[in-house]
């Protein structure tokens, strides 16, 4: 199959991290934290081998900032629930993805209010808006780095800016960014950062993180054992176990820091480069086609490995199965958990087919993905 669902997850997963979970799990995998034992103190040097690799490729200056998770979902989660208080107010986006929507949503009835910023109908934001958005309550911007519709990339680094100068906290989801695109948290001005490990980063399903900035005051969604202080009743507090509560999932996280180390050796520059030059065939293959509709901004450089599309005539689900069945093509159609995003970008009715590129794709593969979507225009 020529998979183009990379931004569901990623697929293949690098060699050097199933070897690296197969060893974790058939030679040494104890729970870490917990024991004093050999194997249970190597999974969790392992484990935190894991933090300071995520560390050293996103600028974090110390590893025990990074809570994992076992999703992005779930560090979002972590970090709006554990942040916000009833009277605050927040700024977010309607390129979002409904793991920041729905918490947000839910928080109205704890007394948290909430503005969403359009975009335009490419996915671009405007700093104007989110500046006029401002009230003496905000004290939260939590925004997508690149749309999982449309790719976008999101001006992070002047949102941040603008956060900072305000006294306002910076949340970004890297979904679609981490491991695609650098991500520096002292450059670009975040304050927490959420990303999944399945994705870009080539870890396994079932890992994600959220880096919290030093000095930021949170509440830990799951209370429960830790490994410490096993005599309090009260859920401690020390990063990152007062936030891991439970037997963390230490093969994926194990696996995710291989697949780290290999994307650390091998550079996201170089990974951001490949990534762009497939996602411009692609855009331009099927910008120019006749009776094809485009999503999105024109300039691959000001977009991830995303490319969103309608053919006249077709729903996208019909063109997604005719992918699949015909030609042997995996893209995703539909709404991809995030209806306010195509409500912007003008497909609330009709959704739309999500092909998006990864590391180990190749211009054979683009180039037979977009003869596949011809012929399928051809059959309309
Ligand atoms: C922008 C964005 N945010 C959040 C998520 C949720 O990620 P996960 O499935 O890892 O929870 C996704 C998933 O596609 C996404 O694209």
């Amino acid at each position: 199959m020529i998979y183009l669902d990379n931004g569901a997850t990623s697929f293949p997963k690098p060699k050097v991290m199933l070897e690296c979970m197969y060893k974790c799990m058939a030679e040494y995998c104890g729970n870490p934290g917990r024991s004093g034992h050999y194997m249970s103190m190597k999974t969790g040097e392992e484990v935190y081998k894991t933090r300071k690799n995520l560390a050293k490729l996103f600028n974090i200056s110390n590893p025990a900032n990074i809570i994992f998770s076992i999703n992005t979902t779930g560090a979002l989660n972590q970090g709006i629930q554990g942040l916000l208080k009833e009277g605050d107010h927040v700024i977010t986006t309607s390129m979002e993805h409904n793991s920041v929507l729905r918490p947000l949503k839910m928080l109205e009835s704890k007394g948290v209010e909430h503005t969403i910023i359009k975009c335009d109908r490419t996915g671009s934001i405007n700093l104007r808006d989110i500046k006029a958005s401002i009230k003496e309550n905000t004290c939260l911007i939590v925004c997508t780095h690149a749309s999982n519709v449309t790719g976008t990339i999101m001006p992070i680094r002047e949102i941040g800016e603008l956060a900072h100068r305000n006294n306002i906290l910076f949340m970004v989801d890297g979904a679609q960014s981490g491991g695609c695109i650098p991500i520096n948290v002292v450059e670009m001005n975040i304050d927490l950062l959420a990303l999944p490990g399945h994705k870009g980063l080539l870890g396994p399903m079932g890992t994600g993180f959220l880096y919290v900035r030093d000095g930021i005051e949170l509440e830990p969604l799951l209370l429960g054992g830790t490994g410490t202080a096993s005599k309090d009743r009260t859920q401690p507090k020390e990063m990152p176990e007062g936030y891991e509560s439970g037997t963390v999932n230490a093969p994926g996280i194990i696996g995710l820091g291989c697949s780290v180390e290999m994307l650390l050796n091998t550079g996201i520059r170089a990974i951001q480069e490949h990534e762009e030059s497939l996602t411009r065939v692609l855009d331009d293959g099927l910008r120019n086609m006749r009776n094809v509709i485009v999503y999105g901004v024109e300039d691959c450089k000001e977009k991830v490995g995303v490319v969103t599309l309608n053919i006249n005539g077709k729903s996208c689900e019909q063109v997604a199965d005719e992918l699949s069945e015909k030609y042997g093509i995996a893209g995703r159609a539909g709404f991809h958990c995030a209806g306010l995003a195509h409500k912007t970008i003008g497909t609330w009715e009709t959704g739309a087919l999500r092909l998006s590129v990864g590391p180990f794709n190749t211009k054979a593969q683009i180039k037979t993905a977009i003869e596949a979507v011809y012929k399928i225009t051809r059959s309309v």
